[in-house]
């Protein structure tokens, strides 16, 4: 008999389970929300991005109805015959949301930063990017062949540094995280679009987790911090406050033009179904029209991170719904983490390759629906875990 050529795997599975490091998956009935049923039990649960609490919302049936005949499959690559109207109509309301010229639709975040990644630098260019950047950006930045400098997260003079020392490559580019998606701080954009211009380097900022959350208007954090105008790369996703899929680019006409010729991960693929476009529009709509449920948000992730601290947890640098309880170790993290379920309550365990060995944590993520009585709950039953 042959030997299995696959048998690695369960040498390997066998090391990450000894090392508290082995992933397993779990299912959820019914809709998001901050109750949930997880593999057959209640939850009180702070393990969704669904920030505004419009997952389970944007698309009621009047707006399955309004679609008319578009039907479901979209058929094709947009370059193809796969862009529909509502595909273009949630572009053109992308673009006015975001004040920009133009937008284009990704089938995913992850598409969209790998895509916009490869088809701005290639092998005679250098990328600068955070430490602590997702993993779609480390991933794109991999994939473009150019040569990647990492600076240290958040550290402008490391940066700065980097961007002297190199000064021979044909293109810049610095990209980063907005807000950070495990450690919930923010990059100092104004820095970083000061550095970009002086060094001639262009700047692409994820706003994935701000999208919806910061800003007067819910445009994100470079609106917040007011640098809107001096950043010309922006990456957005419709899959977390907006409680949808699919990721976006935010710029000029003549970047979206060139993203179309060169973004792979946009023209290899299918465009996603048009019902999804439908779902954008309409959580654009309530992002603009009820500009209290960030606010509220706001407000209450600042009472937890406070209430948290108080009580001697490490919530690190966080200034937003994203709260970490930096823990260190991924056992300790994930024996807290099972207490806590054994409560009732979800907070996922995060650890390497997520975060840096040495950094697992809890990850706990505020919603607008959870009320001030679950955020009780999880205050309590963090103290009883301890
Ligand atoms: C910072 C950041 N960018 C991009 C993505 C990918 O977005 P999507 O889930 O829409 O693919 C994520 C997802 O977690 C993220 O945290």
């Amino acid at each position: 008999m042959p030997s299995d050529p696959l048998a690695w795997i369960d040498e390997e599975l066998q090391v990450l389970q000894d090392q508290g490091l082995r992933r397993r998956l779990s299912v959820r009935e019914g809709a998001q929300s901050p109750l949930i049923r997880l593999d057959g039990r209640e939850f009180l649960s702070f393990g969704s991005n669904d920030y505004l609490g419009l997952a389970a919302e944007v698309m009621g049936p009047d707006s399955l109805r309004g679609l008319g005949d578009v039907g479901w499959g979209s058929g094709a690559s947009p370059l193809v015959t796969g862009r529909g109207r509502w595909h273009a109509a949630l572009e053109t309301r992308l673009a006015e949301f975001e004040a920009t010229e133009a937008a284009l639709l990704f089938p995913s975040g992850y598409a969209a930063n790998v895509g916009t990644l490869c088809a701005l630098a290639g092998a005679r260019d250098a990328v600068f990017s955070d430490a602590k950047n997702h993993a779609s950006i480390v991933d794109g930045c991999r994939l473009s062949r150019a040569q990647v400098h990492i600076y240290r997260h958040l550290d402008m003079d490391h940066l700065a540094q980097l961007l002297a020392e190199a000064a021979s490559f044909r293109r810049k580019l610095i990209v980063t995280d907005s807000l950070f998606s495990m450690d919930g701080d923010c990059a100092p954009l104004a820095e970083l679009a000061d550095l970009a211009e002086h060094s001639g380097a262009m700047l692409m900022i994820d706003e994935a987790h701000a999208t919806g959350v910061f800003g007067e208007n819910g445009r994100g954090l470079a609106e917040q911090m007011g640098v809107e105008h001096r950043v010309p790369i922006r990456i957005g996703t419709l899959s977390k406050a907006l409680g949808s899929i699919g990721g976006f680019v935010a710029g000029s006409r003549r970047l979206v033009d060139w993203l179309i010729q060169r973004a792979r991960s946009y023209v290899y693929s299918t465009a996603p179904p048009e019902a999804f476009a439908s779902a954008g529009i309409n959580a654009l709509q309530i992002v603009r029209q009820e500009p209290w449920r960030r606010r509220q948000l706001q407000t209450r992730a600042a009472l937890l991170r406070q209430r948290l601290a108080h009580d001697g947890w490490n919530v690190g640098a966080s200034s937003s719904q994203i709260i970490p309880l930096i823990i260190g170790e991924p056992e300790r993290t994930m024996l807290l983490s099972h207490q806590l379920r054994e409560r009732g309550v979800l907070v996922p365990g995060i650890r390497p390759p997520t975060v840096p060995v040495g950094e697992s944590l809890l990850r706990i993520s505020l919603t607008y629906r959870h009320t001030d009585e679950m955020v009780d709950r999880l205050v309590e039953s963090l103290g009883n875990c301890r």
